[in-house]
């Protein structure tokens, strides 16, 4: 019998069981794949979350009671305008359009705007106040253009796959770091009036068949329900908690169903399970149905009306579509506009193409420059440096290789390769030349870029050196046998709608080679759009430094000089597991490649990606996740951890939350309560000023769970020398929690869960317990 209960429940949840099921297996054994549950109606929203989402539901509800109909559709109908979308206006009743535009590292062609780091970069600095200061500097620059909604953060792709073409527009594969990023970085934007977008939600992992073309039908990811919720909704709730007024469905099927009119995914799990009150927006083209899209919740259609404009008029009069679902849609765009109080004096749109004469409006004014230098330097990530190589001692003799060293492409060189398809050009590429962002929607258009050949030659002036330099020879000659240090600029490039085909390029690896081969200092910067294996020369003596330099924005060359002179003590730290050899990624490296119509990828790795599957599968990591060198030392000490009263109440029961509390916006608002504080000490024991990255990983007693998990970080400094602090870290419930897929809750569990406290997912210096 009770078994019988759970299989209804799983059954209800959406978990389908396999035909060799015995009945003893609990559903969390039993592999779930490709199965999307219908959850119909679209659930309405009354702005319940909080005061502020109520106060923008009264307003919309009354603006929506005046509409007509047509009104009502033409609202949710996204228009061409100069915009990358721009929704229906109702000017009767005073209802502007609304004005959404890319990217989420900074404002895509147009002029006097910031090109910020990317998303991948911002979580290498493991600093959460950076990460806000990020969100309201991007929002600083939109609300200046006049834009209504910017088309980020990204939490989707997360960065499953190793090779995956878009993983450095989001933050990390880990769901804790890229939602604490997902949260500042909303709560930014949204500071500055802006609408944040989360996207793309959800499982949107490969570019390989992406969406739908002449092969057949986009790829369904198809994930069980609680590796869905453990790893992939995870960062989205951070996004939702901070009020992220909107969020972008996009272009893949996830379980069969296509994600802009997944029922289960937006009626279920984002408006009901997560409470979300803003508005759901298509991605690009990613709607494929009318009444079957409006039903299963999408709000807003991109571009140019989809499948709905007058037909959606149409499937209202004649019943397909509720005049109330028609109603909330209209109602939840209006609300996000409310809530973000656009309605005052907000600016109007100054986007132009390039081809216009026009007056450019300055979103350059605010000092993003120095916001975006020290973002970059907190990101770049040390990984080997021998002999205290670094920080440079004022060396009077440089020599720098390699194309990536300098700027060589031009801003529209990605808007030529991509055969200039789109309206707005696709930003900065960097196939040739320094890369700062990676490619696609994702990339931005700098006003300029300082690049690191210039920022070197700036330092090598004031200290009255020589530089020599040799930008495009993969095998550079004459060798300059007096350089004090060989400096080698390469990259690892990535771009929307392809993935990787490697995590290395013979070219760069044998210009490192060749360099050290006549070069016994030779220091490799590496700006990477995700992942870059080193195995072809890490050991190699004659490389003494090595660092992961990311992909920092136009003030790059400020940023690396910075870090090389010591004049910022790098604490980046990976965001992602670096792998000895490629293959070590097991099947997590590439894109899953298929011709069939309907075509599947089965994430039947779970929630063991990255760390967790090196952890799970006892692979050595050539660098782990959280790695990354400084110039001076740390010590750890006095591990403390105390459960809060929360606990017992959270553990009291069955240990999940109280089904007869409200669901806001982020879910069951238990979730959030701090359980558990964890503190130790951590001191400057070396001899220069540096911050240290202090990450807590949690083992949680539960059955098929990671070994260890990151749950808390901190970026504790700069400490001066002998100067020690207290890091403090709060567990949420949900942190502490697993997904049940039989009772569809978070399950605190009980027992003795392990606290980790180091330097890296591999590097603990003082643990701890604590018993609930
Ligand atoms: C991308 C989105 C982007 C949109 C608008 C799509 O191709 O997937 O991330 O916001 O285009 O440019």
């Amino acid at each position: 019998m009770k078994i019988q209960v759970a299989l209804y429940a799983a059954v209800q949840a959406g978990l389908v069981f396999s035909q060799t099921t015995n009945g003893t297996e609990t559903p969390s054994e039993v592999p779930y794949y490709g199965l999307s549950p219908p959850v119909y109606p679209s659930p309405a929203s009354n702005g319940s979350s909080s005061t502020q989402w109520s106060a923008a539901y009264k307003r919309a509800k009354a603006l929506v009671a005046q509409m007509t109909l047509e009104e009502k559709t033409n609202l949710t109908r996204g228009v061409t305008g100069s915009c990358i979308g721009t929704t229906g206006s109702v000017e009767r009743l005073g209802i502007r359009s609304l004005c959404l535009s890319d990217a989420p590292d900074g404002i895509r062609g147009q002029e006097f705007v910031s090109s910020f780091p990317a998303g991948i970069h911002v979580a290498a600095t493991f600093d959460p106040d950076l990460m806000y200061k990020y969100g309201v500097a991007l929002g600083e620059e939109y609300h200046a253009k006049g834009i209504n909604v910017a088309l980020g953060p990204v939490a989707g792709p997360l960065g499953r796959i190793a090779r995956g073409g878009r993983n450095w527009e989001g933050l990390s594969n880990d769901p804790y770091l890229a939602g604490i990023g997902m949260g500042a970085i909303t709560t930014g934007i949204q500071e500055r009036g802006v609408i944040a977008t989360a996207k793309h939600w959800l499982l949107n992992e490969q570019e390989f068949r992406r969406t739908n073309t002449d092969a057949g039908e986009a790829m369904s990811s198809n994930a069980d329900d609680r590796t869905l919720h453990e790893l992939y909704a995870f960062p989205f709730m951070n996004a939702l908690r901070a009020g992220a007024g909107a969020v972008l469905c996009g272009y893949n099927r996830a379980n069969q169903s296509y994600a802009c009119q997944n029922s289960k995914l937006l009626n279920g799990v984002l408006k009901t399970e997560l409470g979300f009150e803003g508005f759901v927006v298509s991605d690009w083209a990613g709607q494929h149905s009318g009444v079957a899209s409006a039903n299963a919740g999408l709000d807003l259609v991109m571009p140019d009306g989809g499948y709905w404009g007058d037909n959606l008029t149409q499937a209202v009069t004649n019943g397909s579509v509720s005049a109330d679902r028609l109603d909330d849609m209209a109602t939840r765009i209006l609300a996000s506009f409310h809530l973000l109080d656009q309605e005052y004096s907000y600016p109007l749109p100054s986007i132009y193409t390039n081809a216009q004469k026009h007056f450019a409006v300055d979103a350059q004014s605010f000092d993003h420059a120095e916001l975006i230098h020290q973002i970059g330097a907190a990101g770049t990530v040390l990984v080997k440096n021998v002999n205290n190589t670094l920080p440079f001692k004022k060396p009077r003799y440089l020599a720098v290789y390699g194309y990536d060293a300098t700027v060589k492409a031009s801003p529209w060189d990605n808007y030529l390769r991509f055969g200039g398809g789109y309206e707005v050009n696709f930003g900065w590429s960097t196939l040739n030349g320094t890369m700062i962002t990676g490619g696609g929607s994702g990339s931005n258009t700098p006003s300029y870029v300082i690049d690191p050949f210039m920022a070197v030659s700036q330092r090598i002036a004031q200290d009255k050196g020589t530089l020599r330099w040799d930008f495009w020879s993969e095998n550079p000659s004459p060798a300059f046998v007096n350089a004090e240090h060989c400096l080698v600029f390469i990259n690892a490039y990535a771009s929307e709608s392809f993935d990787r085909t490697s995590l290395k390029d013979a070219f760069s690896d044998n210009l490192v080679n060749n360099v050290a081969a006549n070069c016994s200092s030779t220091i490799v910067v590496i700006h990477n759009a995700g992942i870059r294996v080193v195995d072809e020369w890490i050991d190699n003596p004659n490389v003494t430094a090595v660092i992961f330099a990311g992909l920092p924005g136009q003030e790059t060359g400020r940023s690396i000089v910075s870090v090389l002179y010591g004049e910022i003590n790098p604490s980046g730290r990976l965001p992602f597991t670096v792998a000895k050899a490629e293959s070590d990624y097991g099947t997590l490296l590439n894109s899953t490649v298929s011709s069939d119509y309907f075509p599947s990828i089965n994430f039947t790795e779970g929630v063991f990606t990255d760390y967790r599957a090196f952890d799970r599968e006892g692979i050595e990591p050539q660098f782990a996740f959280g790695y990354g060198l400084s110039y001076t030392t740390f010590e750890y000490a006095d591990l403390t951890a105390s459960l809060l009263g929360t606990a017992a109440g959270a553990s009291a029961g069955n240990s999940i939350p109280d089904s007869s509390v409200a669901i806001v916006q982020g879910g069951h608002p238990d979730l959030w309560d701090t359980l558990a504080v964890v503190t130790c000490t951590v001191s400057n024991t070396g001899a220069l000023d540096g911050a240290e990255v202090v990450q807590l990983y949690v083992s949680i007693p539960a059955e098929d769970t990671p070994v260890r998990q990151l749950r808390g970080f901190q970026r504790v400094g700069p400490l001066a020398p002998g100067e020690g602090r207290r890091a403090v870290f709060e567990l949420t419930r949900r942190d502490l929690s697993v997904w049940d897929v039989v009772a569809q809750q978070w399950r605190l569990p009980r027992g003795e869960f392990g606290l980790f406290v180091g330097a890296s997912s591999r590097d603990f210096r003082v643990n701890g317990t604590i018993t609930i």
